[in-house]
């Protein structure tokens, strides 16, 4: 069965938009895990805007499943993930300012500098992941480098997902789904280990998961829409709870 990364990042990012402590993304982590999760996974952007290194830390602690660590192939970053060790490293291409990752790393435009970052990574006993597009030339040149694992970026297979039932839709989303059937049977052939994600929903992740190659996805933002919706009643009857329940908290 297709396992399931959760990606907490987003979080961290309404505990950043009050710089509170609450809701603290290893709470979540460990909720998730309870919930079934194989894997948690976090994003340490450059600007540590959502997830902050002491998140890293902690999840190193108590986390009893994986941690994966996505950050950018730079030397700063590799040396961090050297200090907090997670199971596994995920390098993914960073923009400064972008709103979230903005599609796969150009393997063979920045050979060098990923080859280095896989590297270190292995010799500090890291497994390392590359986010690409489904572009074979991408994957095949990902797996010379010695990468152990890749997850194919699903965006662009995400908003391929017909919204009705036109029939021009269907056809582009029947292309995007039929590149990561073949990204995905060419890097089991070369040896990896694969897995996708990005943009995945309730609603598009059927066909990806039931894909045999893919062996676990990774899913954030989605998911914790979805919590803060399903979780709105309970929050605001406990709310009312507290309200009427005479506690003294001094
Ligand atoms: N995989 C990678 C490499 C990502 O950068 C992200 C977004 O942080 C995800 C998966 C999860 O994407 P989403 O939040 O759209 O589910």
């Amino acid at each position: 069965m297709t396992k399931l990364g959760v990606n907490v990042d987003h979080i961290a990012t309404i505990r950043e938009a009050r710089g509170a402590p609450e809701p603290d993304p290893v709470t979540a982590a460990l909720l998730a895990e309870l919930a079934g999760a194989q894997g948690i996974t976090v994003h340490l952007r450059g600007d540590q805007r959502h997830i902050k290194e002491r998140d890293i830390r902690l999840l190193r602690e108590v986390l009893t499943t994986r941690l994966n660590l996505e950050m950018a192939a730079t030397g700063e970053m590799v040396k961090i993930a050297c200090q907090l060790l997670p199971d596994t490293v995920t390098l993914v291409p960073e923009r400064e300012g972008e709103v979230t990752t903005e599609g796969g790393l150009d393997v063979i435009g920045r050979t060098k500098e990923i080859s280095g970052a896989i590297q270190d990574l292995k010799e500090a006993g890291r497994q390392v992941s590359l986010f690409v597009d489904p572009d074979p030339d991408q994957i095949q040149k990902g797996a010379s480098l010695g990468a152990t694992l890749i997850e194919i970026n699903t965006a662009a297979y995400a908003e391929a997902v017909p919204k009705g039932l036109d029939q021009e839709d269907d056809e582009r989303f029947r292309k995007e789904l039929e590149k990561i059937v073949t990204a995905a049977q060419l890097a089991e052939a070369a040896g990896l280990r694969v897995l996708a994600g990005h943009g995945l929903t309730y609603r598009n992740v059927g066909p990806v998961s039931a894909i045999p190659q893919v062996v676990e996805l990774n899913i954030g933002h989605n998911i914790v829409a979805r919590a803060a919706l399903v979780g709105m009643e309970r929050a605001v009857r406990e709310m009312l709870e507290a309200m009427h329940s005479a506690v003294d908290v001094r």
